[in-house]
């Protein structure tokens, strides 16, 4: 029988072995101003309606403000945007002046030149040990013809082209 130790040590390796794509996941707070983060944990869920996932652990500096948010966007990144990935997960304060991005109709920040970008309502919250799990229904998507940005074994790296043209 494993010890937890063990375990986490296990599981640390498997999930870093299996390859995800990058997004920053974006919103605004209450004064306005644009909060980000890069994430990983995004899946699809449901296609009636569209819903999407995404969690966020507690001990993030924005956790609270996105409890508080009724809409999120999710920025799906294109295989350039390694620099963008290492922003919205470093300590930098100011994300947003290190790119390009746009506020939404919806008031939404978009990030530009990303593979995809889905512009979410908040349709459920669940706690999840030291994760929130943030369910979204989807009521805007864009999308581009690009290679996404890919992370493996706690390394960010752009999707071959040669896969992306077949
Ligand atoms: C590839 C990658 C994927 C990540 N995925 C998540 C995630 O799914 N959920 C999460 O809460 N943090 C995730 N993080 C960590 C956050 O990006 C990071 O903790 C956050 O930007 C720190 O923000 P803070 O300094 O405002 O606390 C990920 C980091 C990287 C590099």
């Amino acid at each position: 029988m494993q010890n937890y130790t063990e375990k986490v040590n296990s599981f640390k390796e498997a999930m870093s072995n299996y390859p995800t794509g990058v997004n920053v996941v974006t919103t605004v707070d209450e004064n306005d101003e644009p909060i980000g983060l890069t994430v990983n944990s995004f899946a699809s869920v449901s296609l009636d309606p569209l819903l999407v996932l995404w969690s966020i652990d507690n001990a993030v500096s924005t956790f609270d403000k996105f409890m508080e948010t009724d809409q999120f966007a999710v920025n799906i990144l294109a295989s350039n945007q390694t620099d963008i990935a290492s922003t919205f997960a470093g300590s930098e304060e100011d994300r947003f002046s290190k790119c390009e991005w746009r506020l939404s109709e919806q008031d939404l920040p978009i990030i530009s030149d990303v593979m995809a970008s889905l512009q979410c309502k908040v349709f459920k919250k669940v706690e999840a040990g030291d994760h929130v799990v943030l369910i979204g229904e989807v009521f805007n998507i864009d999308v581009q013809d690009k290679a996404p940005l890919l992370y493996h074994k706690r390394k960010l790296t752009g999707f071959p082209q040669s896969f992306h043209e077949e």
